[in-house]
């Protein structure tokens, strides 16, 4: 009932305002994952639908944005990794979108100038203080705070809540809370905290818009926040970078011989995925998936079965 009360005031954020949107909930970009349709639904249900411009070229970028464009007539964003980082693709998105966002690489300001340039709005996901601080001297409009309990890479080494609370009182501007968050209440506990929003990712692994593989949304389903570790078990094609997954894709791994686990069909031409590699198992790829990097965050255990995006939307809002 407080819940229900408090998320009636909260409904209207600096994140709503910035962004146009009408709930404080961002989708997470999560490549192989974001489909269009996911991000549009999100979008079309009131949060901020994202996609991943990581690692596609920038005519395919364009091509997906359109596609997106024709689907939803809300703001969407775009998410790139930097260790990845195409600057023509950056372009792309700063001048077809409302939001382009970063995550894992010192804050740039030549970038954040690129994006406000094209005319969106700049965000950089942040993992320590060090870095928020960072992130608005590079002139940022928004940040990330991403505490250990996230799903997929993560940055630093701190909780959600004591990193929310000591970049609360660093920073100024915009801060959307990302890690562990799946459900009502703890959307409710990080705007109580402080946050502008909340970003979601594992929740919508699930959806059935998302581009993952059956067996890898049925492994998340059958899981609890105890069944996820950190880990550097999924390294090869981007070392040394902490990732959260479910433990039973390190054991299946660990025990896998071969250097070829799987394949990902890419427009007929199947890719080999090797053994530990950082690749996650969408509906395109064939082998074994269990042995692949399973990405999930502690928020797994809102994880119950495969429903609509607009649905996860409108029970991460119930009571609002
Ligand atoms: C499958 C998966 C892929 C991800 N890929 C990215 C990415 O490409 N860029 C990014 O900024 N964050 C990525 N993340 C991290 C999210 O932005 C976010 O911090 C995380 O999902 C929040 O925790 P949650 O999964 O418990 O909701 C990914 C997360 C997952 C689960």
């Amino acid at each position: 009932m407080i819940i229900y009360k408090f998320l009636r005031h909260m409904k209207k954020t600096l994140f709503t305002k910035i962004i146009g949107c009408e709930l404080p909930i961002q989708l997470a970009g999560m490549p192989g994952i974001n489909t269009v349709y996911l991000a549009a639904a999100v979008s079309s249900s009131g949060g901020l639908g994202m996609i991943s411009g990581t690692q596609m070229d920038p005519d395919f970028l364009l091509d997906t944005i359109d596609n997106l464009k024709e689907l939803t007539s809300q703001p969407f964003g775009v998410n790139f990794l930097m260790p990845f980082l195409d600057r023509d693709c950056v372009k792309v998105a700063a001048s077809k979108s409302k939001l382009v966002e970063f995550f894992y690489g010192d804050p740039d300001p030549s970038l954040i100038e690129m994006v406000h340039d094209g005319g969106a709005l700049a965000c950089w996901q942040i993992g320590s203080l060090k870095e928020a601080i960072q992130a608005e001297e590079a002139g940022c409009d928004l940040i990330v705070a991403q505490g250990t309990q996230a799903g997929g890479h993560v940055r630093g080494d701190a909780k959600l809540l004591p990193l929310l609370s000591e970049v609360l009182e660093n920073v100024n501007i915009p801060i959307i809370a990302a890690g562990g968050i799946g459900t009502t209440k703890d959307i409710a506990g990080v705007l109580n905290a402080g946050a502008a929003a909340a970003r979601v990712g594992t929740r919508f692994l699930a959806a059935r818009e998302s581009g993952a593989h059956p067996k890898y949304i049925q492994a998340l389903i059958d899981a609890k926040a105890e069944d996820t570790v950190l880990t550097e078990t999924f390294s090869v094609g981007w070392p040394h970078a902490h990732h959260r997954v479910l433990k039973s894709c390190v054991s299946a791994v660990n025990s896998f011989e071969g250097e070829i686990v799987s394949e990902r069909d890419l427009a007929g031409v199947k890719k080999p995925i090797l053994k530990g590699s950082i690749a996650l198992p969408t509906i395109n790829t064939t082998g074994n998936i269990e042995a692949m990097a399973l990405y999930a965050g502690e928020s797994v255990g809102a994880v119950d079965s495969i429903k609509s995006a607009a649905d996860i939307m409108s029970e991460l809002i119930k009571e609002i």
